[in-house]
C-alpha cells in the first residue's frame, strides 16, 4: 500500500527544504516537524492496550491505563534517515532506534551496507526512514536487512520519492506499506529527485 501524506502543513515545510537558500538547522528543522506529522498518519491503525493498572484524573475518575500494542522500533537509514528519528520519537518517546547504516555508490548507484544494528524486541513493528527514495536501491536493501534479522512487520517512511523508487520497493517488498510526503516528477541523469530538494544527508550535516 502506498499512502501519500497530503497536507498543506506538510506542503509548506517541504517547500521549504526544496528551496536552496535554505540552511542546514532550518531544513533539519523542518524534516524533523514532517516526520512529526508523518507519524500521526503513518500509525493510525494501531491499537492500544490495556496493562490492568489505572490512572486516576484530577477529577476523581479512574481508567484503564493504556500502552501502544506493538513495540516500535525506528530505523534510519543513515546518515539522512537520522534527520527523521527525533520527529517520530517526540510522538512515540518508547520507540527503541535502530541504524542501518546504508550508502548509495555514486557511479553505480547501489547501496552498500556498512553498518546495521537493531535492538532485540519480541514482535515489534519496524519503521525505516530515509527522506528520499530514489531509485529505491537503498530501501529495498534496507528492508531485505531487516527482514533476515528475522523482522517482518515493516512500514517505510520516506519524505520525497518517483515512481521508480516506489515501484522498485512495491515489488521487492509487497508486505511494506510506503508512506510518502511528496512523489516527484524523475530521477535526473545521476539519479537525484526531480524537483526534489537535493543531496539530504549533505544538507542536515552541512557537508557541503
Ligand atoms: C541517499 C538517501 C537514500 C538514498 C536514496 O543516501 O538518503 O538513502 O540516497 O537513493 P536510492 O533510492 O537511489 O538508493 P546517500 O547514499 O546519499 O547517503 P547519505 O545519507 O549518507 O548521504
Ligand atoms: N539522495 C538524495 O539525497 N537526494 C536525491 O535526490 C537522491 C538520492
Amino acid at each position: 500500500m502506498l499512502t501519500v501524506c497530503k497536507h498543506p502543513l506538510i506542503d509548506v515545510k517541504l517547500n521549504i527544504m526544496r528551496d536552496e537558500t535554505t540552511k542546514s538547522k532550518e531544513f533539519r528543522e523542518s524534516l524533523d516537524e514532517i516526520a512529526g506529522l508523518m507519524t500521526y498518519e503513518v500509525f493510525k491503525d494501531l491499537k492500544t492496550r490495556e496493562l490492568g493498572e489505572t490512572i486516576k484524573t484530577p477529577t476523581g475518575a479512574i481508567l484503564p491505563k493504556v500502552r501502544l500494542e506493538n513495540r516500535i522500533i525506528v530505523a534510519p537509514i543513515l546518515r539522512a534517515g537520522l534527520g527523521m528519528v527525533d520527529g517520530v520519537k517526540k510522538m512515540i518517546p518508547t520507540a527503541r532506534i535502530g541504524h542501518i547504516g546504508m550508502y548509495r555508490n555514486e557511479e553505480t548507484l547501489q547501496p552498500v551496507e556498512y553498518y546495521f544494528k537493531l535492538p532485540v524486541v519480541d514482535n515489534p513493528l519496524v519503521l525505516v526512514v530515509d527522506p528520499m527514495l530514489a531509485t529505491g536501491g537503498s530501501a529495498v536493501a534496507a528492508i531485505s536487512a531487516v527482514k533476515k534479522r528475522g523482522y517482518n512487520n515493516i512500514r517505510l517512511m520516506c519524505l520525497v520519492g518517483v515512481q521508480e523508487g516506489i515501484k522498485a520497493v512495491q515489488e521487492a517488498h509487497p508486505d511494506v506499506d510506503i508512506y510518502i510526503a511528496a512523489v516527484d516528477e524523475k530521477l535526473n541523469e545521476v539519479g537525484y529527485i526531480l524537483p526534489g530538494l537535493g543531496d539530504a544527508g549533505d544538507r542536515i550535516f552541512g557537508t557541503k
